[in-house]
């Protein structure tokens, strides 16, 4: 299929565009690869519908925009370890769901995925939409005080509320239907910028998170909190928002450099089965 059937709509004024004409089960001729990576980087998230796609095609398609990233904690699919089965069942009530809190993917790590492919294999008939929120615009919208103020800041990230000895998953807190290992590793810190440049559209981001941001580097947590606080709130605010509503079928790829995304938790008694690969990425600037 070539790029001049691709099309690409936004769906919110902040990010995200769907894009249709495209067959991803297919190996993506250079074209066409070129008109998908460049509305990913223009558009911060990008979705297709009705796409059927085995664990091999999904990976074909994720390798295109790079090396498969690191799957820490988390068990993978038996025979594909780059792939992670997000599920919930229907028997999954009144718990924690993956996913769910704001948050960019593995900010732990020290080169954090650039990106994630999520694949929809089974969805509820109503509930478990995706939001997905722009870190250029809240950026873009502080004030060139605060702005001044962040250049150069660091801040610590660490997976250890999910993922570390203390954590939700160590205490049992996590989803069910998901094998989660957490570990010592798990309490590993690691320092990235507050506000990163990123490296494919030179725009500035702010690059905290609700999740594995814990504090500024050299300030104590009960010092970090409240600007933490106040910069995660700003971030997410409906404006710099999109939200997708999932069909079976449906695939969402993510620039994980320049958004956060939530996964709502709304469909106690349903069933949801997503795949994802994430692209590994660099050390943030
Ligand atoms: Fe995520």
């Amino acid at each position: 299929m070539g790029h001049n059937s691709i099309e690409v709509r936004k769906i919110a004024g902040a990010l995200g565009a769907e894009v249709t004409g495209v067959d991803l089960s297919q190996p993506l001729d250079d074209d066409t690869y070129a008109a998908v990576r460049g509305a990913f980087v223009e558009h911060g998230v990008i979705f297709f519908r009705d796409q059927v796609l085995t664990p091999e095609t999904h990976k074909r398609l994720s390798r295109c925009f790079g090396p498969f990233g690191e799957t820490p904690f988390v068990k993978t699919m038996p025979g594909h370890p780059e792939i992670i089965a997000v599920i919930k069942e229907a028997s999954d009530v009144k718990t924690h769901n993956f996913g769910g809190g704001w948050h960019s993917d593995f900010s732990f790590l020290e080169r954090p995925p650039l990106g994630s492919l999520l694949y929809a294999r089974d969805v509820p008939p109503y509930g478990g939409d995706t939001l997905w929120a722009s870190m250029y615009l809240a950026y873009e919208e502080l004030s060139d005080g605060l702005k001044q103020s962040l250049e150069g800041l660091k801040a610590v990230h660490s997976g250890r509320r999910s993922y570390g000895t203390q954590g939700l998953f160590a205490s049992g807190g996590g989803v069910k239907a998901m094998t989660v290992v957490p570990s010592e590793a798990g309490d590993a810190e690691i320092l990235h910028p507050v506000v990163r440049t990123h490296p494919e559209s030179g725009r500035k981001a702010l690059y905290i998170n609700g999740v594995y941001t814990i504090r500024f580097e050299g300030w104590t947590e009960a010092e970090s909190k409240p600007l933490l606080d106040y910069l995660q709130a700003h971030a997410t605010r409906p404006e710099f928002t999109c939200r997708f509503r999932w069909s079976k079928g449906a695939l969402a790829m993510w620039d994980n450099r320049c958004t956060q995304h939530n996964a709502i938790n709304d469909y106690d008694g349903q069933r949801r089965e997503m795949h994802r690969t994430t692209i590994e990425g660099e050390r943030p600037v």
